[in-house]
């Protein structure tokens, strides 16, 4: 595949620039398919025509039985058949009912106890003056956020934080972590759930154990489930994309001045941060029937891998997609998905923490310098291994 191995380690170690570069190259050739022993071959879908045709064409394009590039053991399989790797009525189904936690009074007070937790944060590293971005900033306020919809105290923070980074590298193949993490969090959950089950409160975590949608409810099982899904796909994403954007801004600090001007500009601001992130890299579907796609015959049965990071830098969908614009319009980005019935469900409760920390932190000065800064080499999650910042 023009070279590239895009599951080697190696391959992200690269600048983004040339990582930018290997993916052009790759759009301009014929679909291509790539060879890997380990994990089976796979087509790679890069760019943005293909990416959202697969994703919004889920009766050929299936996200069971994984969305993860290798295959996964049965023992794992239970834990993930959360809705993100399910297909048809049985995702319709999980979907609708959890859609129904998030009411609109829901979601409105958790809007503000996130505008209030950001201003406290924005606060605290104002006094620091230097600071550890992952540990001050990213880290908090996504974890309090899934914490607060899942009934969780801050006792459990650290447990949080460290499944979900084991999830944020399912991709490795160290199984045995993930099913550690997954079961401890299990219990956790469950526990809190018996709780609200006896005595609801006004939150998420209450309306979800105790709610149906016409007579339909999630079992226990499908519960604990989708709480973990939360976490393994709030916290990670978010804290990412709170640390790229720390670094955009501060490489651009023209477009820092453009949102302190302005702050009206902040939803387009954060799309534009969250494609410019792209902190997913790829997710896979698998063909539940023999298909076309990018001019080639694929089989029943393949694996399709969609790779974000490509779509969202075709010169296709975007003008000048390398440069970091927080006025771009439009701006048809892939990072929530490529459209379809998974869409991202967290994409309000993502903008909203975003938006509440950069309009805060862009209000309150006009730059700040990152000082130390080291990215890491996963081919799943877009992040740094370090990042420190001062104001
Ligand atoms: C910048 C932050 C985020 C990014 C980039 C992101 C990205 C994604 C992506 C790429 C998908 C899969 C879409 C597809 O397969 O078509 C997804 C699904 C999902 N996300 Fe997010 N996410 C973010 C934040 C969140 C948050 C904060 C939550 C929870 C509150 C969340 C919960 C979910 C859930 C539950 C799904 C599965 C939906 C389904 O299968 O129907 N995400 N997200």
């Amino acid at each position: 595949m023009g070279g590239f191995d895009l599951f080697d380690d190696a391959f992200w170690a690269k600048t983004n620039n040339e990582i930018y570069d290997a993916f052009e190259e790759l759009r301009k050739q014929p679909l291509s398919y790539q060879d890997d022993p380990d994990r089976g071959g796979y087509w790679a879908a890069v760019t943005h025509a293909d990416v959202t045709y697969v994703s919004t064409t889920p009766e050929i394009f299936r996200s069971a039985p994984t969305v993860s590039i290798g295959d996964v053991p049965p023992e794992l399989g239970e834990f993930l058949s959360s809705m993100l790797a399910t297909d048809g009525e049985r995702h319709d189904k999980l979907r609708r009912i959890v859609s129904q936690a998030f009411t609109p009074r829901q979601v409105n007070s958790l809007s503000e106890k996130i505008a209030k937790r950001a201003q406290e944060l924005v606060d605290s590293v104002f006094e620091m003056g230097s600071f550890d971005v992952d540990k001050e900033l990213a880290t908090p306020l996504p974890t309090e956020t899934i914490s607060w919809i899942l009934g969780l105290g801050p006792e459990h923070y650290d447990e949080i934080v460290s499944a979900g980074e084991v999830f944020a590298s399912a991709t490795t193949r160290d199984f045995g972590a993930f099913l550690q993490a997954a079961q401890s969090l299990m219990k956790m959950i469950q526990a809190v759930a018996d709780k609200r089950r006896d005595h609801p409160e006004d939150d998420v975590i209450s309306a979800l154990v105790n709610g149906n949608v016409d007579g339909e409810s999630l079992t226990q099982y499908e519960l604990s489930s989708f709480f973990i899904l939360l976490i393994a796909a709030g916290i990670q994403t978010t804290r990412h994309t709170i640390e790229h954007g720390m670094v955009a801004f501060a490489e651009s600090p023209d477009q820092l001045s453009l949102l302190r001007k302005d702050p009206d500009i902040a939803p387009r601001a954060i799309e534009e941060l969250v494609r410019f992130t792209t902190p997913v890299r790829y997710f896979r579907r698998t063909t539940a029937i023999e298909t076309t796609l990018g001019g080639r015959q694929i089989g029943e049965g393949e694996k399709v891998v969609i790779w974000y990071t490509s779509a969202n830098f075709d010169e296709e969908a975007f003008d000048n997609p390398r440069s970091f614009n927080v006025t771009r319009s439009p701006n048809r980005h892939v990072s929530f998905g490529g459209g379809g019935p998974h869409f991202c469900l967290g994409a309000f409760l993502a903008r909203r923490e975003l938006a509440a920390l950069f309009t805060e932190l862009a209000s309150r000065c006009e730059g700040w310098e990152i000082t130390e800064k080291e990215r890491a080499t996963s081919s799943f999650s877009h992040m740094y291994s370090s990042l420190k910042c001062s104001l």
